[in-house]
C-alpha cells in the first residue's frame, strides 16, 4: 500500500518534470510572485478578489443586482447593490496598475460605473455621453491603469441620484509605496437614508425641498449601517488612516474628533499631502474623500462627530452634533509613535494660461419646480468649454444660488486658488470642492487627461435637475 502510493508520486513528478517545460509553449499556469499582499483596509463589506496572475494587474468580477437587505433595526429595504452587498466591496489595486473590471448589469435598468476621481480614459468614464449605458442582462469590461494612489470610489452615471442611493457605490483604494504604515487603516463611509414612517426609502426628488436642497435623508449611516452601530476597539498609543469618504446625495457634513485622540489631515481627493495640517473640524461635500491620520493619545472614547440637522421619522428635529463613528481605546499606557512622513513629491505650482467662467444658478421650471443651471442652461447638448492637453484653465466658480454646489470636475484634478478665507488655502489636489451660496472661488484645473468629461454638482437631485455639463481636452475639442 504504502509502497505503490510513493511509487504514484513518483511517476506523477517525472511526469510533471517532463510537461513543466512544455508550460511556456502552451501558457499553462505558472507561479507568479504576487508580491507583498496590500495593506488591508477594514470597515468595508468584502474585497474583491483579485484572479489576475500578474502582480501589476488587477482583474476582478462584478454585479450589480437587486438585494433585500436589512441595514439595522427597522432597516429593510429593497436595495441595488453589487455583488449583493451595501456598501459595495473593496476594490483595491497599487499606484500604475491595470485594473480590469468584468461588470455584469442585473439591476432591471441601465447603468455604468464611473470611477469617480481616478483619471481613466473618457471611454471607462462611465459617462452616458460618451459611451451608451450597459443594459439589463448586459455585460461590459472596465480596462484602465490607476495613475495617482488616493481612496477613490465607484458609482453609476445613469438616473444616479436613485441608483446611489439605493446602494450602488463601493471604495476604491489604491496604495502607494509612499503610504506610510498604520495601525490600521479603516474605511469611513457617510451617507443617509430617507425612510418615511412606514419604514420605506422616500423617492430622490419625491417634494419640492428635495428639489432646493436634495434629498436629506433622516437616518445617518456609517459603511451602510445605521451611524450609531459604528463602534470598533482600538488602544491607546495607537496612530491609524481614516479614509472619509462623503457618500450622501445631498448632505455636507462638518466633522470633529472628540475624546483622548487628535488628527491631521493627510491626504485630499488626490492623494497624500507633501505637508499634512491640522484642523479642529473638516467640512466634506458629497463626492469629497479626506484621510485622516488619528493618533491615540489616551484610553478612553474617541467619536467622529457630525454637525447634522435631521428631520426625524418621528416628527423631530435634532440639530447639532451626532457620532457617526466611534472608537473605544482601550488602555496600554503607550504614547502614539510619531509617523515620519515621507517624501511626497510637491503639488507643482502652475499659473494658469486661461480662463473659464463656470456659474451656478436656479430658475423656475414654470411647473412648481425648479432647474439648476450651469451658466445659464439646465440643458447643454454640447461641450461648454473646449482646452488643449496641458492647459491649467483658472476655473471661476461662481454661485448665484443660495444653496451651496459641490462641483465635480471628471477626469482631472484642481487646486484651490488663494482666495483669502481659511475654505480656499487648503491644500491638494482635489475632483470636488464646494462653492459656498452667494460667493465666487478659483480653482486651477490641470487638464492632463484628453477626452470629454462631465462636470456637475455632486448633489445629484441638482445634477439631474440640470446642473451638468461637460467640457473636452485636447483633441476631442468642440464640435
Ligand atoms: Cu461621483 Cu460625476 O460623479
Ligand atoms: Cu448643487
Amino acid at each position: 500500500m504504502h509502497r505503490s502510493r510513493t511509487s504514484f508520486v513518483h511517476r506523477a513528478l517525472r511526469v510533471a518534470r517532463l510537461v513543466g517545460p512544455l508550460c511556456g509553449l502552451l501558457a499553462c499556469k505558472r507561479e507568479v510572485d504576487p508580491g507583498p499582499p496590500l495593506t488591508e483596509v477594514t470597515g468595508v463589506s468584502a474585497v474583491l478578489s483579485d484572479v489576475a496572475r500578474d502582480p501589476n494587474v488587477v482583474e476582478v468580477n462584478l454585479v450589480a443586482r437587486k438585494q433585500s437587505l436589512m441595514l439595522g433595526p427597522g432597516l429593510s429595504f429593497e436595495m441595488l447593490t453589487y455583488d449583493g452587498l451595501f456598501p459595495g466591496p473593496l476594490l483595491q489595486a497599487k499606484v500604475g496598475d491595470r485594473v480590469i473590471v468584468h461588470f455584469t448589469n442585473h439591476i432591471g435598468a441601465p447603468t455604468t460605473i464611473h470611477w469617480h476621481g481616478v483619471r481613466v480614459p473618457d471611454f471607462m468614464d462611465g459617462s452616458p455621453m460618451v459611451r451608451a449605458p450597459i443594459p439589463d442582462g448586459g455585460s461590459f469590461t472596465y480596462d484602465f491603469v490607476v495613475p495617482e494612489a488616493a481612496t477613490f470610489w465607484f458609482h453609476p452615471h445613469v438616473d444616479t441620484a436613485y441608483q446611489l442611493n439605493h446602494g450602488l457605490y463601493a471604495p476604491f483604494v489604491v496604495h502607494s509605496p509612499l503610504d506610510p504604515v498604520y495601525d490600521e487603516e479603516r474605511m469611513i463611509m457617510l451617507d443617509d437614508l430617507a425612510v418615511d414612517a412606514s419604514g420605506a426609502l422616500l423617492p430622490e426628488l419625491g417634494t419640492y425641498t428635495d428639489q432646493v436642497l436634495g434629498q436629506l435623508g433622516n437616518v445617518l449611516l456609517t459603511n451602510g449601517r445605521p451611524s450609531e452601530l459604528a463602534v470598533v476597539e482600538s488602544a491607546e498609543g495607537r496612530v491609524e488612516r481614516w479614509r472619509i469618504l462623503d457618500a450622501a446625495n445631498a448632505r455636507t457634513m462638518q466633522l470633529r474628533l472628540t475624546g483622548p485622540a487628535h488628527f491631521r489631515v493627510i491626504a485630499t481627493d488626490g492623494g497624500l499631502l507633501p505637508t499634512p495640517y491640522t484642523t479642529s473640524t473638516l467640512t466634506i461635500s458629497p463626492g469629497q474623500r479626506y484621510d485622516l491620520e488619528v493618533s491615540y493619545d489616551g484610553p478612553g472614547t474617541v467619536q467622529l462627530e457630525s454637525n447634522v440637522t435631521l428631520n426625524e421619522v418621528d416628527g423631530g428635529v435634532f440639530q447639532g452634533w451626532k457620532p457617526v463613528f466611534v472608537a473605544n481605546a482601550v488602555a496600554t499606557g503607550m504614547p502614539p509613535r510619531t509617523i515620519g512622513w515621507p517624501d511626497v513629491p510637491p503639488i507643482e505650482e502652475r499659473t494658469p494660461n486661461r480662463n473659464a467662467a463656470i456659474d451656478f444658478s436656479v430658475a423656475s421650471d414654470g411647473d412648481g419646480g425648479v432647474l439648476w443651471m450651469i451658466n445659464g442652461s439646465a440643458m447643454h447638448t454640447t461641450p461648454l468649454y473646449g482646452f488643449e492637453l496641458g492647459d491649467t484653465v483658472d476655473l471661476t466658480l461662481t454661485n448665484y444660488s443660495s444653496v451651496p454646489h459641490p462641483f465635480h470636475l471628471h477626469g482631472q484634478f484642481f487646486t484651490l486658488m488663494d482666495g483669502g478665507t481659511p475654505e480656499t488655502q487648503l491644500p491638494g489636489l482635489r475632483d470636488t470642492v464646494l462653492v459656498p451660496a452667494g460667493l465666487s472661488m478659483h480653482v486651477a484645473g490641470r487638464m492632463d487627461n484628453p477626452g470629454r468629461w462631465m462636470m456637475h454638482c455632486h448633489i445629484l437631485e441638482h445634477a439631474e435637475l440640470g446642473m451638468m455639463a461637460e467640457i473636452t481636452v485636447g483633441d476631442a475639442g468642440i464640435p
